[in-house]
């Protein structure tokens, strides 16, 4: 089958390239799950834009930075801060229903480590699901969607290098290749990775993985944003808990109503995240249970129903004030490196969204940054090849770069060992001895092999798991080499930031490694 563009994945990145280009062009968008079973349409906060009266993107700009912790790309940062007051007000044109404030305008929450209210959001805390029901009801006709389609190899022209197409299998385990001149990866990051998650069943790395193995740019992955905040019963996380909980007043306690948050840092319970997750960590490791406590918020149910809803389906009673909270993986800062354009290195392949690393996130994200980036890199990347010449898609020349037939399935370890491993051992407080532990494992797993192996003949569960297993490698390699702590990697042998890291990016690229 052929495509002008091919868009592997359909969270708001994806929708937001697809909505924005051309309507001459043959669009093909192929999601290995359904179209709404993706982070995006999860997000709970909302957008973060610089639209209050005491508000200007420069704040904005700071803010990023700041959480950042210095790493992000500042042209990068600058782009997107820029013009996200002019992005949510074309969405709101268009017809997205944000909610608003008793005088009529768009109401704007408060969200950790924001200096002002800049948060947008929908259907109180369903901000994705009003973006992407939204998206999903101006789709093009020429448009295509391709649901329970998983990508698993990328077709690279071995005359030039250039990529031109990908294989995926169906749920009948049947292969199909798809051929294109401009592919683009909008498959998200890894939270699944990890025993605590906030991520949809779907975020398992697929898109880095398949990049990695074609011999693209992937950088810094060892930065992992833990989100303080995630439902915890019984020993599980079971969902998210907003920080815009946090910015309407929630306070995190202890069992004895002791302040988690006290004399820890300027910001309090809004401190930036790796600040709040670490504390609920210790205190967790310590054996004392963290509460939100709610009592303080008016109208909770009505301000935040999905939240609501999610208590209820876990048996959580949140009209005595209090919901059980721990820290899980959330957001990946790291990916496949991209330009401001989404281009990778590989030519005719693009990454947008948590899937790419534009460094505009730097070492850890800003609250409510990463819808907007979605909505910032789909459009920029839809200019663009808009501009670009008609070219017919390359078929027949395709020789994908794999040396061996697969013959080491047993090797592969269970989904449940992988998030296990990563959360002890690459998870919110590394140490070079967890991280070497972690490697050892990893080549135990034959992890060399499966960045080169033949997929055709793995059941779709095994490429999953042979995709979760290079993800974690990727970021069990680079979090043993940054030996600092910076924003979501806290490594506790090398506790503080350190000047000799700042700007310095870890890039792995399986060429390179290979040279
Ligand atoms: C949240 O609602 O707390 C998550 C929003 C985000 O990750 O930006």
């Amino acid at each position: 089958m052929n495509a002008d563009v091919l868009i592997i994945g359909s969270g708001v990145a994806a929708l937001q390239l697809a909505k924005k280009l051309r309507q001459d062009l043959n669009v093909i968008i192929l999601t290995k799950s359904t179209i709404k079973n993706g982070n995006s349409y999860m997000a709970q906060g909302g957008i973060a834009a610089a639209l209050g009266v005491n508000d200007h993107p420069s704040k904005h700009y700071m803010d990023t930075l700041e959480a950042g912790r210095f790493h992000n790309d500042s042209d990068a940062v600058l782009s997107l801060t820029s013009e996200a007051p002019s992005l949510i007000k074309e969405l709101n044109q268009e017809g997205c229903l944000f909610d608003i404030n008793s005088e009529g305008t768009i109401a704007l929450g408060m969200e950790g480590a924001h200096s002002e209210n800049r948060i947008v959001h929908g259907g109180g805390d369903c901000t994705g699901k009003t973006v992407i029901d939204f998206m999903l009801s101006k789709k093009n006709l020429n448009v295509r969607i391709m649901e329970n389609v998983l990508v698993f190899e990328l077709l690279i022209n071995e005359t030039d290098g250039s990529c031109i197409g990908v294989k995926g299998k169906d749920s009948n385990g049947v292969i199909h290749r798809f051929f294109s001149s401009h592919v683009v990866l909008a498959t998200g990051g890894c939270g699944q990775l990890y025993e605590y998650t906030s991520n949809a069943d779907t975020v398992t790395g697929d898109g880095i993985a398949i990049a990695y193995r074609a011999g693209a740019e992937i950088a810094d992955m060892e930065f992992i944003q833990f989100h303080p905040t995630l439902l915890y019963k019984d020993g599980k996380a079971l969902g998210l808990i907003s920080e815009a909980v946090r910015g309407e007043g929630g306070r995190l306690i202890t069992e004895e109503g002791r302040p988690v948050m006290a004399g820890l840092h300027p910001q309090g319970d809004l401190a930036p995240r790796h600040v709040v997750s670490q504390a609920i960590f210790h205190s967790l490791e310590d054996g004392k249970a963290v509460f939100l406590d709610i009592s303080s918020i008016e109208n909770f149910k009505s301000r935040f129903p999905a939240i609501t809803k999610i208590c209820e389906q876990n048996g959580v009673d949140i009209s005595i004030g209090k919901i059980p909270v721990s820290p899980g993986s959330h957001f990946l800062m790291g990916g496949i490196k991209t330009d401001l354009l989404g281009r990778t290195s590989i030519p005719g392949l693009y990454a947008i969204g948590e899937a790419a690393c534009t460094g505009v996130h730097g070492a850890n994200r800003l609250a409510s940054n990463s819808l907007l980036e979605g909505l910032f890199l789909g459009k920029r990347l839809a200019e663009w090849l808009n501009e670009q010449p008609s070219s017919k898609p390359a078929k027949g020349l395709t020789f994908p770069d794999t040396e061996f037939r697969c013959l080491i399935k047993e090797s592969l370890p269970s989904i449940q060992e992988i998030k296990m491993r990563m959360m002890k051992n690459a998870g919110i407080i590394k140490t070079k001895e967890g991280l070497l532990d972690q490697l050892a494992w990893l080549k135990g797993c034959k992890i060399e092999e499966w960045i080169k192996a033949e997929l055709d003949d793995l059941s779709i569960e095994e490429v999953t798991r042979a995709f979760m297993l290079i993800a974690a490698y990727l970021i069990t390699d680079s979090a043993l080499k940054r030996t600092e702590s910076r924003g979501g990697h806290f490594r506790q042998d090398h506790p503080l930031e350190s000047p000799e890291w700042l700007g310095k990016r870890i890039i792995q690229s399986r060429k390179s490694e290979k040279d």
